[in-house]
């Protein structure tokens, strides 16, 4: 069975966000998705002072859990237009342990507020930010006037185009096969190395920043190409140097 961590940006304790949340899991029950409470993970605002100190084990103990879903939905309140500050300083932290620390998974942003357009704003922002994190985008739903649309009574949504637009939603989600997992079969292939943790954390520090991953195929390629070349002249100088130093041996230049 998949793990999919479900979890909110959220550090209100009777957060709506949970609710949407907790919403989903009653809808879908064994299926893998499970609440994580992410402000047990308490971590101070982030500084580069305290960061040279050592990154708190609390967002070390965070990231590794993350390392362990095969996807995520996360719950965002929206804070004037922006991503909340409680959850912009935890991505802030895992950044500096993996800036992709959502290991090429898929991902589910949901959010909601009693406004009308929901958390609409914010979320644009954070669909294209997720990639730069390693997120693959499944797509993004905000439920407008929570209290109006939600049942708190029996956690349910009261219109059933939002539920079934939500439910769509986490079948997609479900249906999504990480690519990660056959990354990590490349490196084990190549003999870099056979921990699938390391492997993953390896291959994305290796992978380029979000801006330059849009690399195609043929770029790819293009590179392999360009540093076979480099290799070969590599090669041929070596050759070459040799030549010198033997035929400078051999009084070959006399
Ligand atoms: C500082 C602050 C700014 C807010 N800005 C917005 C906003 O821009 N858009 C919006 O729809 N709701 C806004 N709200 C209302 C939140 O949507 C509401 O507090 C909601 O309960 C937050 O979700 P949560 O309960 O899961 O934390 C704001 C609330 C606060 C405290």
């Amino acid at each position: 069975m998949k793990r999919i961590i479900a979890f909110t940006g959220s550090n209100n304790p009777v957060s709506i966000n949970e609710k949407l949340i907790k919403y989903i899991i009653k809808e879908f029950p064994k299926s893998g998705i499970e609440f994580t409470d992410i402000k047990k993970y308490t971590l101070p605002i982030y500084s580069q002072e305290i960061e040279q100190k050592g990154i708190p084990n609390q967002a070390k103990e965070l990231f590794q859990l993350l390392t362990t879903a095969e996807g995520f939905i996360l719950a965002s309140p929206e804070h004037n237009g922006l991503p909340s500050a409680f959850l912009k300083n935890t991505i802030d932290w895992l950044s500096r342990i993996d800036q992709r620390f959502l290991g090429d998974k898929p991902i589910l942003l949901l959010s909601t507020s009693p406004g009308a357009t929901g958390g609409n704003t914010h979320l644009e922002i954070l669909a294209n930010l997720v990639q730069r994190w390693g997120g693959q985008l499944v797509g993004r739903f905000s439920l407008g006037s929570f209290q109006q649309n939600f049942n708190d009574d029996i956690n349910s949504l009261n219109n059933s185009k939002d539920e079934e637009s939500l439910k769509k939603l986490v079948i997609d989600l479900l249906s999504k096969q990480s690519v990660d997992k056959n990354e990590n079969k490349d490196e084990v292939k190549d003999g870099s190395t056979s921990s699938s943790g390391y492997g993953k954390i390896k291959t994305t520090l290796n992978t380029p920043h979000a801006e330059y991953s849009t690399i195609n195929e043929k770029e790819k390629e293009h590179r392999k190409e360009q540093l076979h070349g480099t290799l070969r002249r590599e090669a041929r100088t070596e050759t070459l140097m040799n030549e010198i130093v033997s035929r400078y041996k051999n009084k070959g230049f006399l």
